[in-house]
């Protein structure tokens, strides 16, 4: 629990850590993953002041996904939380992770849904490729974070794509407006405006720069088609003094008008294959 708290802090607002200065190294052979066999992920859902955080990311993946069909990747499912919001439009889906615990979790989330198009797979972020078949759409929220390797793991998305498919997927943002005001009071967990992703603490989180990952996202042959700000009021405060049906319901309203600016920690893009990546 301890772990997930971490990375829930770490990938937002969270407490102050030392962001390391080492650019991030693209050269190794395998790239350091985080470990989350010893994590229960879902008791982090369950406590009721993550209700905002959640219905927050429902709202913006319902809006990017609303004309989704035919079938779909899930990329690093945990126990499988957000397939009920999209799966009933598609023809099939895979759920993939790499735990174990959680890729079960997950098919026994789908089977008590009664999701008979959904199966379920254990599979590392970098290794798409052992999924053998092409899927029309790609989704992967809150795993970037986690993501060492920006360009091998959008090439590897690429390659699972048909054609003019469609990738939506979530990211830490760097350059949000808290980040930004600690640093302007000279206290800042990151370099906001830093265009390499910031590396914060011990374990593998990164929190990006949005001009590095539309940058890379076009490198790996995708052009974004649509963004938004999302989770913009994560505060344990506000959550207290509001409740998290009265914020979700203003971030409905403000995560497209908003999305330019980019405020919060999180941000949704949809993007479409248009092309192989750069390198092939
Ligand atoms: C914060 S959880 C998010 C789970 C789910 N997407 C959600 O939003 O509830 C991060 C997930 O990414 C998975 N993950 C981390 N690194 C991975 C990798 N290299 N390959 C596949 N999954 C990975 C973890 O096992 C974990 O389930």
């Amino acid at each position: 629990m301890e772990k997930v708290e971490r990375m829930q802090s770490l990938a937002a607002f969270g407490p102050r850590q030392q962001e390391s200065q080492t650019p991030v190294e693209h050269s190794k052979a395998e790239p350091e993953v985080f470990d989350y066999n010893n994590v229960n992920y879902q008791d982090f859902w369950q406590q009721t002041d993550r209700r905002y955080e959640d219905a927050a990311e429902r709202i913006a993946l319902r809006r990017l996904t609303k004309t989704m069909q035919g079938s779909c990747l899930e990329i690093g499912c945990g126990f499988g939380r957000l397939v009920d919001e999209y799966a009933p439009r598609c023809s099939e889906v895979l759920l993939t992770d790499c735990t174990a615990h959680l890729i079960e979790a997950a098919r026994q989330r789908a089977a008590s849904l009664g999701l008979a198009n959904v199966e379920c797979r254990q599979l590392d972020l970098y290794k798409l490729e052992e999924c053998g078949r092409r899927f029309d759409n790609a989704l992967c929220v809150r795993v970037m974070h986690h993501v060492e390797d920006v360009p091998a793991f959008f090439r590897q998305v690429n390659q699972a794509l048909a054609p003019g498919g469609q990738f939506v997927f979530e990211y830490a943002n760097k350059r949000n407006l808290l980040e930004i005001g600690r640093w302007l009071l000279r206290r800042p967990n990151v370099q906001p405006f830093g265009y390499q992703p910031s590396r914060r603490g011990s374990g593998v989180f990164y929190n990006f720069n949005p001009a590095y990952i539309r940058d890379e996202l076009r490198r790996a042959g995708f052009e974004p088609e649509e963004v938004l700000a999302v989770s913009l009021f994560r505060s344990q405060a506000l959550k207290r003094v509001f409740g998290w049906r009265l914020l979700a319901g203003v971030e409905r309203l403000l995560q497209k008008p908003l999305a330019w600016l980019r405020p919060g920690p999180s941000v949704f893009v949809r993007a479409r294959k248009v092309s192989r990546p750069e390198s092939d």
